[in-house]
């Protein structure tokens, strides 16, 4: 028996006998023959079932989005049947053999259109289905086209890409975190990683240079159109670096993705366009300013670095500072008393990395100073014994010899969307969650079983009904 070729690889072997496997796209009946177009993951082709098979019987017993095997010979196509919208357009398949491996019930909408159209949660709850659809297939190539670059780009450059956990400890990013029960040390979390943040940091103590990683960064945030649960960071640490060659790496490394992989693209200036916190507030009123020349040019491209971010941020609401970024950050002054007396005119070597008005990236030199990151500590609120108590491991591995640092991590999901015209980054994630944060094909959250809880050492205690 032949071996199953792809349908793109049909072109090869005509006045052959092959067999192909997919999906059935489409069924049209021409007088005595049937067509079927068949879809597999490289692309379509065009069955002829012949007089020999009984086409109405046929007709009654298969469906669209059957899976089928077919035996049958290539054969060019008539004069004046091509169709150049198919690798395969030149060619035919003469069935010989049909073989039905599964059937499909009709779907639950069209996979044909582009998909807009169709409401999320009905997108999300059939989310395989919905992923069978072209526009999709082809955000994922891409993306893992562009994750494929930068990896290509670093590894190149002697960065060493280095996985870092999932169960670890809160780290203060500004956000929830997604806390994890411990079964053998009853009372004990672990927290998933807002971002590989202080892992990253220690692995530059550990003299690994040049580090990165596609990380995955969790947060329990309120979700809105570009926000995800989870996202993926290109996450970047660098020992004995200054933030200007930083930006200039992920300006290089951008430039050369761009006309690699969206050639159809035009990047409005580079070197980017720099500018400082302020004067993006002064100018533009936003810290994301959309600096395209022609808004309405779906290909233009507007890179720019917004620089020397407030170290500090009130919080009018708890009465209280907290950081513009996050604690970690070197301020731009070395003297405790003026950042102790006039936080709010603190600036920091925080830098963050924006993309038609949206922010695709944030990063920063990295405060190595004990005593400096102390104050930064206290003046968040953090009492001194706190301080040590929850930063031990970072502190002292501070102790033992660390060298300057700073890093970056764009984000990938939001680079994609623009990228690819997308408004919003649900459509370039494979299983995306809903903005309420809920999984509608997997249906989670779920509860779990008693013992599950048992084990875990967890009581639930049932929220009030409203009118209770
Ligand atoms: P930051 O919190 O700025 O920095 O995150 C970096 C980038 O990740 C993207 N991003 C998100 N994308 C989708 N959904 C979300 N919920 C989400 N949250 C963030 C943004 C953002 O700019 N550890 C630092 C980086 C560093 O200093 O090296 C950090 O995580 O594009």
């Amino acid at each position: 028996m032949n071996k199953r070729i792809l349908n793109k690889e049909t072109i090869k072997e005509i006045e052959k006998k092959v067999k192909v496997c997919g999906w059935v796209q489409a069924i049209r009946s021409h007088g005595k023959i049937l067509f079927i177009d068949l879809r597999d993951a490289s692309g379509i082709v065009q069955l002829v079932f012949g007089p020999k098979f009984e086409k109405d019987k046929l007709l009654q017993s298969i469906r669209p989005e059957w899976v089928i095997e077919v035996q049958g010979k290539v054969a060019k196509r008539p004069k004046g049947m091509l169709n150049p919208k198919h690798i395969t357009g030149s060619i035919e398949i003469q069935v010989l053999e049909l073989k039905i491996l599964s059937k499909a019930k009709t779907l639950p909408f069209s996979i044909e259109t582009n998909g807009y159209e169709i409401t999320e949660e009905k997108r999300l709850k059939y989310r395989y289905l919905d992923l069978r659809r072209p526009r999709l297939k082809k955000n994922l190539e891409i993306r893992q086209k562009t994750i494929q670059f930068m990896r290509d780009y670093l590894i190149k450059q002697e960065f060493i890409e280095i996985e870092t956990p999932i169960l670890t400890k809160s780290t203060p990013e500004g956000s929830r975190d997604f806390i994890v029960p411990s079964r053998n040390q009853p009372g004990k979390f672990y927290a998933l990683p807002q971002s590989p943040q202080q892992y990253k940091q220690l692995l530059m103590v550990a003299g690994i240079e040049k580090y990165f990683q596609i990380a995955r960064a969790i947060r329990d945030e309120d979700l809105r159109g570009n926000r995800q649960a989870e996202h993926t960071q290109l996450d970047i640490e660098m020992a004995f670096i200054s933030q200007k060659e930083i930006l200039e790496l992920i300006e290089k490394l951008y430039t050369d993705l761009v006309r690699k992989l969206f050639p159809e693209k035009r990047i409005t200036k580079i070197p980017f366009i720099r500018m400082t916190y302020k004067k993006a507030m002064e100018k533009y009123k936003t810290d994301k300013p959309d600096l395209r020349r022609n808004k309405k040019d779906p290909n233009e491209l507007a890179f720019a670095f917004i620089t020397d971010f407030p170290m500090f941020k009130w919080h009018e609401k708890d009465k209280k500072w907290g950081a513009e970024h996050h604690p970690f950050v070197m301020p731009q002054t070395k003297d405790i008393k003026i950042i102790k007396k006039e936080p709010e005119n603190i600036l920091a070597f925080q830098d963050d990395f924006v993309l038609n008005g949206q922010e695709i990236g944030g990063g920063s030199i990295r405060n190595t100073n004990l005593e400096l990151l102390t104050a930064v500590f206290e003046i968040l609120g953090h009492k001194k014994e706190a301080i040590k108590r929850n930063f031990k491991n970072y502190f002292e591995a501070f102790s033992y010899g660390v060298p300057p640092h700073g890093g970056i991590a764009p984000g990938i999901d939001r680079f994609l969307a623009v990228a690819l015209d997308e408004s919003n980054i649900r459509e370039v994630i494979a299983f995306p969650k809903t903005g309420d944060n809920r999984d509608l094909m997997m249906d989670i959250p779920s509860e779990v079983s008693e013992q599950q809880l048992k084990e875990l050492h967890i009581k639930i205690v049932k929220p009030k009904k409203r009118n209770d």
